[in-house]
């Protein structure tokens, strides 16, 4: 099965409009409107209270007003929990005081593992363990499945999909570049052959190659991702989206993997 080859589609939305809708940077103008106002509110409070205002009175009010704003400007709930835990961690790391080294080396990890989060506005957690038996037991094993995880991770799922169904064929494409190189490297140390990773945007993927893609990456994509299911699979195959729905559409079947565990939606094109 050869992934490499292109479908590209790109959003030709302006610039303007595309960096307006970006959470990422409305959060960060309201943890930086929300500085401006930290400080303001210090100079102020010094001038009326003739003393300085106290070091967790500020982070307080830094932390609360960037969570007023930043609902204001209508970013989804987990940004607001950012919002509010930023200005305590920037604290932290300052009191802890890590070797700039140690920070750098930090930062450049988690840059290549959430750096793209910038732009597909979808971050990288895993799917849980009880995932791939719920998978295997709904695909029937002697038909010829052609798997593609969309937004492969570190790869998890396709490794014990491997393990368990050595006669399917399993891919994955990844745009995080560190989560891709691990998941390589590890398919060719442990040489899983029915198992391939590409690097690079589902979006310039082909789905036709596919008879199972399976998805885990966030709401606020699933709509776009539907469309290219919608052109590109060929009928009487299969979609699956692990925890997220398509917006208005029915799926054939919904299916709990365990207690407490996402749900795993299943739509026959
Ligand atoms: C929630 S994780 C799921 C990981 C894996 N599929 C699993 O089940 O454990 C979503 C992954 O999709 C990747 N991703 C997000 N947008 C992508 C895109 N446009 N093209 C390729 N990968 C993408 C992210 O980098 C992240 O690793």
């Amino acid at each position: 099965m050869d992934i490499a080859s292109n479908n590209r589609r790109e959003s030709h939305a302006p610039l303007g409009t595309k960096l307006i809708n970006s959470p990422v940077l409305r959060a960060f103008f309201a943890q930086f409107a929300a500085f401006a106002l930290c400080l303001l509110f210090a100079i102020a409070g010094k001038h009326l209270l003739g003393k300085a205002v106290p070091f967790f009175v500020l982070i307080a009010f830094q932390s609360i007003t960037s969570v007023g704003l930043a609902s204001l400007l209508r970013v989804d709930w987990w940004w607001l929990v950012i919002e509010f835990f930023f200005p305590v961690a920037v604290v932290l790391a300052l009191y802890v005081q890590l070797p700039p080294a140690a920070s750098l080396l930090l930062f450049l990890l988690l840059f290549l593992v959430f750096g793209t989060t910038f732009r597909t506005r979808v971050p990288y957690y895993p799917s849980q363990s009880t995932l791939p038996a719920a998978i295997v037991e709904l695909l029937p094993d002697e038909t010829d499945i052609r798997f593609l995880d969309v937004g492969s991770g570190f790869g998890g799922l396709l490794f014990d999909l491997s393990n368990t169904r050595p006669n399917w064929q399993l891919a994955g494409i990844e745009i995080s570049w560190l989560p891709w190189l691990f998941s390589n490297l590890k398919q060719r140390f442990l040489r899983h052959d029915n198992l391939e990773f590409a690097f690079g945007r589902y979006e310039s993927l082909d789905f036709s190659k596919f008879n199972v893609v399976f998805s885990y990456l966030s709401p606020v994509v699933m709509t776009e991702i539907w469309s290219k299911v919608q052109n590109e699979m060929v009928p009487g195959t299969i979609f699956l989206s692990y925890e997220f729905m398509v917006p208005g559409v029915s799926p054939a079947a919904e299916i709990l993997t365990a207690e407490n565990a996402p749900m795993l939606y299943v739509w026959k094109i």
